[in-house]
């Protein structure tokens, strides 16, 4: 069944938790349909685990676009959300517009993802008054990882959480259709969940959330550079990988790779007319 904005309020409203997981490619995109998640993020956390820069501030709406189409032709029923990249829609509503209208002319997703709450609104009500559905994203949102100091757990003082519960509320009024939040504490996440009719989707943010959002190199436990404490690894994939390739290189070292059943055939005839 095709997921969209409709099944997503559908789901918070029939307490059924939405599952999200990040992708960047076709392949891994088909995965992660065919398994049936109901959304894919194409997340600009793209900068760390694909292009391999040490934040999320060097990604451009090209890369975006580039990673974003290509999930959409793997996706057949999961809602793709698209992030916007760092400085695509913080400069003014305009450039926030255009930015948004490229990704979802140049990828074909259904909606785009941006950090910040209510600073943001305008943004956010621009966007939706031009028909493109908004997932916002606040607590800790990885493009202001410079300004809160590195990543750290927020709203656990009485003034962040009023502060991200107000937040909250502001980006539901504007207009996004879904709310990510962030290594934010679970009984604050879960006062908000329960405060807002739009689900929201947490990562670091405790099981009192509509649903839940992971990357996927984390969940499969493919990336080692850095391993957040919210994450928990379903399978050791990298492993196997490095096992697989281990194997390979190996075979292909001692010439049992590859053998006939990967090779092709020919009359030994032709062959022997070209000695
Ligand atoms: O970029 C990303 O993958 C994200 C998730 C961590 C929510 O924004």
């Amino acid at each position: 069944m095709k997921n969209t904005v409709v099944t997503f309020q559908s789901m918070k409203e029939e307490n059924k938790k939405i599952s999200m997981i990040t992708a960047y490619d076709y392949s891994t995109a088909k995965l992660f349909d065919e398994a049936g998640i109901h959304s894919i993020l194409v997340g600009d956390s793209l900068g760390m685990t694909m292009l391999g820069y040490d934040s999320t501030i060097p990604v451009t709406v090209e890369d975006m676009i580039h990673h974003g189409a290509a999930v959409v032709r793997g996706a057949k029923d999961a809602l793709v959300v698209v992030d916007m990249p760092f400085m695509s829609y913080q400069t003014s509503v305009y450039d926030a517009v255009v930015n948004a209208g490229r990704i979802m002319k140049e990828t074909g997703a259904t909606a785009v993802k941006l950090e910040g709450g209510n600073e943001l609104c305008p943004q956010i009500e621009a966007i939706v008054k031009a028909s493109i559905p908004v997932v916002a994203h606040i607590g800790l949102t990885p493009q202001s990882e410079k300004a809160f100091g590195g990543f750290k757990v927020q709203g656990k003082s009485e003034e962040a959480a009023k502060k991200l519960l107000e937040d909250a509320k502001a980006v539901e009024k504007a207009g996004a259709f879904a709310l990510v939040l962030e290594c934010v504490p679970a009984k604050l996440a879960t006062l908000i969940s329960q405060t807002l009719k739009i689900p929201t989707i947490g990562i670091g943010a405790g099981n009192g959330c509509d649903g839940q959002v992971l990357v996927y190199q984390d969940l499969l436990a493919m990336y080692g550079d850095f391993v957040p404490k919210f994450v928990k690894q379903y399978a050791q994939v990298g492993a196997v990988m490095k096992d697989a390739v281990q194997t390979y290189i190996k075979e292909v070292g001692d010439g049992t790779f590859p053998n006939e059943n990967q090779t092709f055939a020919i009359k030994d005839e032709i062959i022997e007319k070209l000695y």
